[in-house]
């Protein structure tokens, strides 16, 4: 069993906020992510797969076409855009890193199941400081 892991950046929009709570609870609870006006950040997001290496071709998976299916499903669709207001698959989402890697997993697992890689990992850095990893748990 082999792990590849792919690389893609997108730079979004969006506000870390739960309309069930006031303006002023929402700033107690998030602090500036709250901004009603919105910020922005650069995020990196690592897909890792597995999988067997194909004794004909020496891969686990073509890694350009992990990359395409890694653009139509969620770049194309995140980057450049607002998350609290432009992703179908982050419809009623409060916009936090946790969410939206949960999010992604699920896009992306039932279009990996059509390969012959599996998701494993995914890793979302939204700061240098400050990122998530998720195994499907
Ligand atoms: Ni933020």
């Amino acid at each position: 069993m082999v792990y590849l892991i792919r690389r893609e950046r997108f730079n979004s929009a969006h506000r870390l906020f739960n309309p069930i709570y006031s303006d002023e609870e929402n700033y107690a609870i998030y602090g500036k992510c709250a901004n009603p006006n919105w910020h922005g950040h650069n995020y990196e997001l690592f897909v890792t797969v597995k999988g067997e290496v194909d004794p004909k071709t020496g891969l686990v998976i073509n890694l350009k076409d992990l990359s395409k299916l890694i653009k139509s499903k969620i770049i194309d669709k995140v980057d450049h855009r607002n998350l609290n207001l432009e992703v179908d698959f982050l419809q009623n989402t409060i916009i936090s890193n946790e969410n939206i890697i949960i999010a992604i997993w699920k896009e992306l697992e039932v279009e990996l199941n059509k390969t012959s890689a599996r998701l494993y990992k995914l890793k979302l850095v939204e700061t240098e400081n400050n990122f998530a990893e998720y195994y499907g748990e």
